[in-house]
């Protein structure tokens, strides 16, 4: 989204999003009339407030995920908000304090690129939407005749509840499916899955907001120290993982300073590992975890010696036997890392082969670990298409031909036919095949696709 290259899909996508939430801003001014503007203009200072404190104070958050994934509560007072405020001041609440945040974020990190200032734009509109719209719905559908817990507001409450998750998902995800070159049903239902547990424990702490608003707005005040008490109780298991990422992080720093061709090779992996997985339906968690692995598969590297390493000719038995020792020393180097048991697995298994005669334990078929097998398909055709010294590159199409043939025998047959397929579509995007930097993320720089 950088200014030289605005997609033309994103540029009208965020038109379009301006326009709704031109539509919206619109509409919530018939929904908020007859107010007490003092008293709402003090509720909308203590929410947006704490909106913005919720957000500058994540409960998860992983600095090294390339979506920033993190999780606040300040859904769960955007959707009291929602409730408790007339539309016209939901919306420029959220505009506001999203805005601070954004802001505050952008101070923390440094970042001066035109490309953020996009994605606050798109930030601010979408989530003024989605509040303003459940906002819209809550006072169109709840009566305050009625008790709080009648069958009437209960209904009420639950359709502004999935109001707000449905319009926020397809709003974002429109937008991330179009990003990740993913089907936007298929990439809706992965997320949410990933995120359910931010929903299903979120949308509850919302409706107790609204409860005790109902009660009385000043006591919602005591649920502070809940909320503090929460943060300190989750802060402890946040530094255990964000110190497995940084030495992750690390890891990969070191395999580039030392190999640079290695580590293009590695990220390279990565990115058709991704969306491998992404093809084969695993669940964003595993992906991440897969990728990972994908980007250290061969950090047991730096422990074999230079000249084995960058030796320009064949290697002896003795030689080839010292490299094959590269899976069993990266998966040791990774492996007391708290919530990386898998990455281990699938960093020690990359060089098995379905039919068993792959090292380090021989093992055979599905014994050999899911991300394991695809790490497996993905290094051996980055490896053929790459020019060594001693060996000449194959075309793209012709490594397809080779993986296709090897399905069953060196690889998963099935994951093997998803690749190959997925290949090929790589190949038939414009977008990538016409752009440098793009066909460089998923394939060396002179690899040639067909003769
Ligand atoms: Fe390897
Ligand atoms: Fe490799």
């Amino acid at each position: 989204m950088t200014k030289k290259r605005v997609d033309v899909w994103v540029r009208n996508y965020l038109v379009l999003i301006s326009v709704l939430f031109i539509f919206v801003f619109i509409l919530s001014f018939i929904f908020s009339k007859e107010l007490n503007h003092k008293t709402l203009l003090v509720y909308s200072i203590i929410l947006g407030i704490s909106i913005i404190i919720a957000d500058a104070y994540p409960i998860v958050y992983f600095p090294e995920r390339e979506n920033q994934a993190e999780i606040t509560i300040s859904l769960a007072l955007t959707l009291a908000m929602a409730f408790i405020l007339p539309p016209l001041y939901c919306i420029i609440t959220e505009a506001i304090a999203n805005t601070v945040d954004e802001i505050l974020i952008i101070k923390k990190k440094n970042f001066s690129r035109p490309k953020e200032w996009h994605k606050i734009l798109f930030n601010t509109l979408y989530l003024s939407i989605v509040v303003g719209i459940t906002s819209i719905v809550f006072h169109i559908l709840y009566s305050k005749r009625l008790p709080f817990l009648s069958r009437h507001n209960i209904v009420a409450l639950l359709i502004g509840g999935i109001v707000y998750f449905l319009v926020e998902t397809f709003i974002l995800f429109a937008l991330l499916s179009h990003l990740n070159h993913a089907w936007f049903w298929q990439f809706w239902w992965e997320n949410i899955k990933a995120v359910k547990l931010e929903f299903l424990t979120l949308f509850p702490l919302g409706y107790l907001i609204i409860f005790i608003y109902i009660k009385d707005f000043w006591v919602a005040i005591l649920l502070i120290p809940l909320f503090i008490a929460i943060y300190f109780a989750s802060q402890e298991k946040v530094q255990i993982i964000d110190q497995s990422e940084k030495t992750l992080y690390a890891l990969a720093k070191l395999e580039d300073d030392k190999f640079p061709d290695t580590m293009a090779h590695s990220l390279r992996v990565r990115n058709l590992a991704e969306i491998l997985c992404e093809k084969i339906g695993i669940g964003s968690k595993e992906k991440e975890i897969i990728a990972k692995a994908a980007n250290l598969h061969d950090i047991g590297k730096i422990s074999i010696p230079d000249i084995i390493i960058n030796k320009p000719s064949k290697l002896s038995e003795e030689e080839f036997t010292k490299i094959k020792e590269h899976p069993i020393n990266g998966a040791d180097l990774v492996s007391h890392l708290t919530y990386f048991e898998n990455g281990e697995k699938y960093i020690r298994y990359h060089h098995e082969r379905w039919d068993g005669r792959g090292y380090p334990e021989g093992l055979k078929g599905k014994d050999i670990p899911l991300g394991a097998r695809i790490i497996s398909i993905v290094d051996s055709f980055d490896a053929m298409i790459s020019n060594r010294p001693y060996k000449k590159a194959k075309t793209i199409i012709e490594a397809l031909e080779e993986i296709k043939k090897e399905g069953g025998r060196q690889f998963d047959p099935k994951i093997a036919t998803v690749f190959v397929d997925m290949i090929k579509k790589l190949i038939n995007d414009k977008k990538i095949i016409n752009n440098h930097e793009e066909f460089e993320k998923y394939f060396p720089k002179d690899a040639k696709i067909d003769k």
